[in-house]
C-alpha cells in the first residue's frame, strides 16, 4: 500500500486541484460544522421572529374585525344607523383589508432563505455522502468494537454514555443509509431498534409503516422470507391500500409456494435455516490465528488480543541518549512494545506547544487521503483510508525542524532524505486499514522520483490522547500501540539488507470516542549507510515481503 503513500506525496502538487471536501472524514472539519449550525439557528430565529410579528399584525387586525362584527350582527340596522360605523366598514373592508392582503403576500422567508443560500456556499456544509459516510462509519465502529444496537442508540459507546440518546428517526436513517449501501444486515438492526424506540415516543418521530416496509425488505434480502411477509402483513393492516406493500406480499408468496413446490419436505425447515443462521452470527468462531484475518484486527483493536506473555516479559524501559551530548542531560525514555519485529515507543518527544503550532499549519492545507488505484492508475478516495492529512516542510516553522532533527537523535538516522512531516486527523470512525509503510519487491517503481531509496523506518507522533479506539495494530506481531498524546512510535520497515519486513504491516484502528491525531516521519534508505549498515545476510523468506 505504500503507493498511496508515494501518491501523497504527489498530490502535494496538486493541492488546488479538486476538492474532495467531505466533512465527515477529519474531526476539524466537523467542527466547522459547529459553527454553520449556529448561524442557522440564527437565521431561523429571525425568520420565525419575522413570521411572528407578521402573525401579531394579523391577530390585531381580526381582533378589531370581529369585534365590530359582532357590534353589528346584535341589532345590523342600529349599527349601520350611525354614519361612522357605516363609515369605519367600509374603511375596514377597502384601505384596511388591503394592508391586510399586503401583509398576508409579505415573504419575511425571502430574507432567511436568501441568507441560508449564501450560507451554503460560504459555510462548510454537509453533503447527502457525508451522511452516507458518518452513517457508514458508525456501523464500521459497531462491526470493530462490537457494540450493541440499543446502548449504540441509548448513546452509550462500551459502557460509557457520551451524547443524548437516538430518536427513532435517527434509527430509521442509520437503516435507510445501510440499505441504500446494499447493507441490509445494518438495516435490520436499526430498523428493528427504530420500531423498539418508537413505541416509546409519545410524539412519534417516524412512521411505523415505513419502518416496516424497510425492516421486511431487509429480512426477504437477508433470506427469511415468511418474517418478510409477516411483517408486510404488518405493514398492509395498517395501511390495507398500500401499493408497494401489496406488490410484495405477492411477490414473497410467489416465492414461498416455489419454495414449496421444489422442496415440499423442507418448508418448515426453511423457517428454521434462517433462525439458524441468525443465531450462527452469535456463534461465529472467530480465526485470531490468520495475521492477514479481519477479526484478529478487530480483536487487536478492541485490546482482546495481546502479544505474548513470554515476550511481554521481556520487554524493558531504558533511558537512551545515543552518546548525544545534550541528550547526556536529558535522555530519551524509550518502552519496548514489542521484539521481532522491534517496536519502540518513546515517551514525552513533542511539546504541547510544537503539537499546536503543527495542528496550526497543517488544518488549512487538509485534504481527504486519497490512494492510486493500481488497475487505472486513477487518484480516489477509498474506504479503507478514512482521514484527512497534509504536509509541512523544516523550513515552515522552527518547531517542525525541531522535531524532525529530534526524529534524528531519537533514531540515529539522517534527516537528509527522509519526507516532510505528514499531519493526519482522523474523523468519525476514522482508520486505515493494514498496510506496510515500504514499497514492496514488485513496486519496484513507488520511489524512484524521490532517488532515495525505500522507507527504512518510520516514527509515528501521537498528537491527542484518543477517549476509545484509535490503537496502532500490527497483526503479525499481535502487538497494539495506544495513542497518548506526545509520546511516538518507532520502528524499521526493512531488514538491514533492504528486504521488507512484513511483520511490520499495521493499521489505524477506527476512533470510537475522541478526536485523533498524529503525524508522521517517513525515513528513507539513501544517506543511513553509515548510520545503519547494510547487510549481505537476508532473513529468512517468509519474513520479507
Ligand atoms: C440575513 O442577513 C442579513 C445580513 O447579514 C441580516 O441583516 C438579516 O437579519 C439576516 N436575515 C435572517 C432571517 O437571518
Ligand atoms: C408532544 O407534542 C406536544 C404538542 O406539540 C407537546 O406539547 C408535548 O410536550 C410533546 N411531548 C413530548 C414528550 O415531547
Amino acid at each position: 500500500m505504500s503507493k498511496c503513500h508515494i501518491f501523497l506525496v504527489i498530490q502535494f502538487l496538486f493541492l488546488f486541484e479538486k476538492c474532495h471536501c467531505e466533512v465527515y472524514t477529519a474531526m476539524v472539519d466537523l467542527e466547522d460544522l459547529l459553527d454553520t449550525e449556529h448561524v442557522l439557528i440564527n437565521t431561523l430565529e429571525n425568520y420565525l421572529k419575522a413570521e411572528e410579528q407578521k402573525l401579531d399584525i394579523l391577530r390585531g387586525y381580526i381582533n378589531v374585525y370581529k369585534k365590530q362584527q359582532n357590534k353589528a350582527r346584535n341589532d345590523p340596522q342600529l349599527y349601520l344607523g350611525n354614519p361612522l360605523n357605516a363609515y369605519t366598514l367600509v374603511k375596514r373592508l377597502t384601505a384596511d383589508w388591503s394592508q391586510v392582503e399586503t401583509l398576508i403576500s409579505t415573504n419575511v422567508n425571502a430574507d432567511a432563505l436568501a441568507n441560508i443560500t449564501y450560507f451554503k456556499e460560504n459555510m462548510k456544509f454537509p453533503t447527502d455522502e457525508d451522511l452516507n459516510g458518518a452513517a457508514v462509519a458508525l456501523m464500521r465502529l459497531q462491526d470493530t468494537y462490537q457494540l450493541d444496537t440499543s446502548s449504540l442508540a441509548r448513546g452509550e459507546l462500551n459502557g460509557v454514555k457520551y451524547s443524548s440518546e437516538l430518536t427513532a428517526a435517527d434509527c430509521f436513517e442509520l437503516g435507510r443509509q445501510s440499505y441504500n449501501n446494499g447493507d441490509f444486515y445494518h438495516t435490520r438492526l436499526w430498523m428493528e431498534e427504530a420500531e423498539t424506540r418508537l413505541k416509546r415516543e409519545a410524539n412519534e418521530t417516524v412512521h411505523k409503516t415505513d419502518i416496516l416496509e424497510y425492516l421486511a425488505f431487509s429480512t426477504y434480502k437477508e433470506g427469511n422470507i415468511p418474517l418478510a411477509l409477516d411483517l408486510t402483513n404488518k405493514l398492509l393492516e395498517l395501511i390495507p391500500e398500500h401499493t408497494r406493500a401489496v406488490g410484495n406480499k405477492n411477490f414473497f408468496e410467489d416465492q414461498l409456494k416455489e419454495v414449496v413446490q421444489t422442496k415440499p419436505a423442507q418448508r418448515k425447515g426453511d423457517d428454521e435455516s434462517a433462525e439458524v443462521e441468525t443465531a450462527g452470527v452469535k456463534f461465529y468462531k472467530p480465526n485470531y490465528d490468520d495475521p492477514e484475518s479481519k477479526d484478529l484486527y478487530e480483536a487487536l483493536c478492541r485490546g482482546e488480543v495481546t502479544i505474548p506473555i513470554e515476550i511481554k516479559t521481556q520487554l524493558r524501559c531504558r533511558y537512551v541518549s545515543n552518546n548525544n551530548p545534550f541528550l547526556k542531560i536529558a535522555p530519551f525514555k524509550v518502552e519496548e512494545a514489542n521484539l521481532e519485529p522491534d517496536l519502540f515507543i518513546f515517551h514525552d518527544v513533542m511539546s504541547d506547544d510544537e503539537i499546536a503550532t503543527i495542528k496550526r499549519l497543517a488544518q488549512p492545507r487538509f485534504q481527504r487521503a486519497t490512494v492510486q488505484n493500481s488497475r487505472t492508475g486513477e487518484l480516489e478516495v477509498a474506504h479503507y483510508r478514512i482521514s484527512k492529512s497534509a504536509w509541512l516542510k523544516n523550513e515552515e516553522h522552527k518547531h517542525i525542524a525541531a522535531v524532525s532533527q529530534r526524529v534524528e537523535d531519537m533514531t540515529g538516522l539522517t534527516m537528509k532524505t527522509a519526507e516532510e512531516l505528514q499531519v493526519v486527523n482522523y474523523g468519525i470512525g476514522g482508520h486505515y486499514d493494514p498496510h506496510f509503510d515500504f514499497a514492496r519487491r514488485e513496486e519496484t517503481n513507488s520511489f524512484k522520483n524521490l532517488n532515495s531509496g525505500n522507507r527504512i523506518a518510520t516514527v509515528l507522533f501521537y498528537m491527542s490522547d484518543v477517549a476509545q479506539g484509535g490503537a496502532t495494530v500490527f497483526p503479525v506481531a499481535r502487538a497494539a500501540i495506544w495513542p497518548k498524546k506526545g509520546t511516538a512510535a518507532f520502528w524499521y520497515n526493512l531488514f538491514p539488507s533492504g528486504d521488507g519486513d512484513r511483520r511490520t504491516r499495521h493499521a489505524a484502528c477506527p476512533v470510537l470516542a475522541g478526536s485523533k491525531w498524529v503525524c508522521n516521519k517517513w525515513i528513507h534508505e539513501r544517506g543511513q549507510e553509515f548510520r545503519r549498515p547494510c547487510t549481505k545476510e537476508r532473513p529468512p523468506e517468509e519474513l520479507t515481503v
